[in-house]
C-alpha cells in the first residue's frame, strides 16, 4: 500500500515541490528492514514518528512489533506533519494500525499532530519553572526532511536558543527526537550520511555520540538506488541507536547495494574503530567488509602530514571579496591566480585564456599577505560534483611554468604546504601522485559521504612516508602518469613496503 501511495505522491506532485518541504517518501522495504532493527522486547510501546509522511514508518514498525512472538500489550503512536495533502494518507495509516492491532490483541492509540515537529519538539523538551514533564517514547523511527538551514532565518534562531546548531533541517529533527527519546529506548533513523564526518555536523555528532549508545548503521553502497526513482542523490545511512551514556564494544556495519537486504553483508567492528577514542571531531569511519583490504593497504601507510612536516590550507583569496584587484590576463604588478580550471594532467596550467575565471590577482598592500612565496605546492580540488568519478583531484603547482616570485591560491582549493612555504619537488610529485590514486579515493568515499573535500579530512588519511614519496615522486616527469600506472605505482608501494 505503501509503495502506491508514494508513487502516486511522486507523480502527481513536482520534485521541486516536494524538495522545498522536504519530502521524499520511504519504500516499503526499506521502511521494513528499518522496523527490524529494533531490538528487545517491549510490552508498553510509545512510537513516534516525526515528519511521517503516509506513515511509512510507523505502520512497518507496528506491523513488525506486532508478527513477533512476544508482541506488545500495549502501541501508541504519535506522528508529526505538516503537508495538508499528505494527512489522509497519515489517517489510513492510523485506522491500519489499529485493525493490525486488534486482530493482534493489542491495545492501541494514535494521534497524528498537524504541527512543526522543531517547535512543538523544543516547547516540549524546554526545562523551565512551570514545564510539566513530558511523556517520553521507547522506539522512535525517523526520515526526517533533508533542507538546510540558512543562518539568519527564525528556525535557526529558534533552533541555536534551543542549544541545537546544525546545518540541516535533517540533524535538527534527529538531534530533538534523541531529547524525546526514553533511556534505554531506541531510535532508528534514515539521513544523509554527510553527518558522519566534516565540519558543520561536528556538534551533532558530538552529541549523538554522548547521548545514545551507537550499536547499528547500515550503508548503501550505492547513491541512487535506495530512493531511485526519487533522484534522492545523497548517499543516505541508516542508524540504530539506544538512549544511554554507556559505548557498546561493537558496531554492526552493514552493507546493500541497493534494497535487497537477502544480500547483506554485516561486520561487528569495535566501536573504538568507528569512532576513534580520541578523536575531538568524532568522525564516524563506516569501514565495511569490502572495504577491508583497503583499509587493509591504506595501513601499510603509516606517516600523517605531521610527520612529514607538512601543513594543508585552504586557499585565502575569496574571489568575490577581492572582485576589484581580478585581473582576466597577468600583467605588470600582478600575480598568477589560481582556481580548479587550471588542473591539467596533474599539473597547474596557466594561465587560461579561454575560461570564464580570472588569471591573475594585483599585488597591493591589501592583496600581498593572501599569497604565498614561488615554490611547489601539491593542490586539490575542494568540490567535486556528484558525476565526477573521483572526489581526491591533485594537481602539482611547478614554480618554473608560471615564472613568478609569489602566487594566490582562491578559495576553492586547499594547498599543501611546508610552513607556508614550498615542498621539495619529488616530494610534490610524489604527494600529488598518491593523492590521485583511486585507493586515496576510495578510502576518502569510506569516511566521507559528501561530495567536498576539507583541509580537516585531508588531515586525517594516512600518507607515505618521506622516501615512500621521493620514489612515488620520481615516475612523476612533466605529466602525471596514467590512473592505471598511478594506481600499480601505489599499489606497489603499500605491498613491498
Ligand atoms: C523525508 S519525508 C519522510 C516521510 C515519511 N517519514 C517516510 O519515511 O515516508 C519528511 C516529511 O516531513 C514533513 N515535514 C517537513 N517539515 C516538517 C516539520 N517542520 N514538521 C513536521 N513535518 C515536517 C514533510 O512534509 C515530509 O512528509
Amino acid at each position: 500500500m505503501f509503495d502506491e501511495v508514494r508513487q502516486y505522491f511522486n507523480s502527481s506532485t513536482s520534485r521541486a515541490a516536494r524538495a522545498r518541504i522536504g519530502q521524499f517518501l520511504t519504500p516499503a522495504s526499506i521502511a521494513r528492514f528499518m522496523s527490524s532493527m529494533f531490538e528487545g522486547r517491549w510490552r508498553k510501546v510509545r512510537i513516534l514518528d516525526p515528519g511521517a509522511g503516509a506513515g511509512a514508518l510507523f505502520s512497518s514498525c507496528v506491523e513488525y512489533l506486532v508478527s513477533r512472538k512476544e508482541r506488545p500489550n500495549s502501541i501508541e503512536i504519535v506522528a508529526y506533519e505538516t503537508d495538508a495533502n499528505i494527512i489522509p494518507y497519515l489517517e489510513k495509516s492510523i485506522r491500519w494500525c489499529e485493525s493490525l492491532c486488534t486482530s493482534a490483541g493489542t491495545s492501541f492509540h494514535g494521534e497524528i499532530k498537524v504541527k512543526d515537529f522543531i517547535s512543538s519538539a523544543i516547547t516540549e523538551t524546554e526545562e523551565n519553572l512551570y514545564s510539566v514533564p513530558v511523556e517520553l517514547f521507547s522506539h522512535i523511527i525517523i526520515n526526517p526532511p533533508y533542507k538546510k538551514i540558512n543562518g539568519q532565518t527564525p528556525m535557526s534562531k529558534m533552533l541555536h536558543s534551543a542549544g541545537i546548531e546544525v546545518a540541516n533541517l535533517y540533524a535538527a529533527f534527529v538531534w530533538l527526537s534523541m531529547r524525546l527519546l526514553e533511556t534505554g529506548g531506541q531510535m532508528v533513523a534514515i539521513t544523509p550520511r554527510s553527518f558522519c564526518n566534516g565540519p558543520y555536523f561536528r556538534k551533532f555528532r558530538i552529541e549523538l555520540l554522548k547521548t545514545t549508545s551507537l550499536r547499528h548503521i547500515h550503508v548503501f553502497m550505492s547513491r541512487k538506488k535506495p530512493f531511485g526513482d526519487d533522484n534522492v542523490l545523497q548517499e543516505n545511512v541508516i542508524y540504530r541507536v539506544i538512549r544511554k551514556s554507556q559505548k557498546p564494544k561493537f558496531v554492526t556495519i552493514s552493507s546493500t547495494e541497493g534494497v535487497d537486504f537477502s544480500r547483506l553483508l554485516s561486520v561487528r567492528i569495535p566501536y573504538s574503530h568507528v569512532v576513534h577514542p580520541d578523536d575531538k571531531d568524532a568522525f564516524i569511519h563506516l569501514g565495511i567488509e569490502t572495504n577491508l583490504d583497503l583499509k587493509n593497504m591504506m595501513e601499510r601507510f603509516t606517516a600523517s602530514l605531521g610527520d612529514l612536516d607538512l601543513e594543508v590550507s585552504t586557499g585565502r583569496i575569496v574571489d568575490f571579496r577581492a572582485k576589484d584587484y581580478l585581473r582576466k590576463s597577468p600583467r605588470r604588478g600582478t600575480v598568477p591566480l589560481i582556481y580548479p580550471c587550471h588542473f591539467q594532467n596533474g599539473f597547474i596550467k596557466w594561465p587560461v585564456e579561454s575560461g570564464k575565471k580570472s588569471n591573475a590577482i594585483v599585488s597591493t598592500d591589501e592583496t600581498f599577505n593572501l599569497f604565498v612565496e614561488a615554490g611547489y605546492y601539491v593542490l586539490t580540488k575542494r568540490f567535486s560534483s556528484k558525476e565526477q568519478r573521483k572526489r581526491v583531484m591533485a594537481a602539482v603547482y611547478d614554480p618554473a611554468r608560471t615564472n613568478t616570485s609569489h602566487v594566490g591560491f582562491e578559495n576553492h582549493l586547499n594547498y599543501f604546504h611546508r610552513k607556508g612555504k614550498g615542498l621539495h619537488s619529488d616530494i610534490a610529485k610524489g604527494l600529488a601522485l598518491y593523492l590521485n590514486s583511486s585507493i586515496v579515493d576510495r578510502f576518502f568515499r569510506i569516511f566521507s559521504g559528501h561530495t567536498q573535500v576539507n583541509a580537516t579530512d585531508l588531515r586525517k588519511i594516512p600518507y607515505p612516508t618521506y622516501e615512500q614519496l621521493v620514489r612515488l615522486g620520481s615516475y612523476v616527469d612533466e605529466k602525471m602518469p596514467e590512473q592505471d600506472t598511478i594506481d600499480a605505482l601505489v599499489e606497489k608501494e603499500c605491498c613491498c613496503e
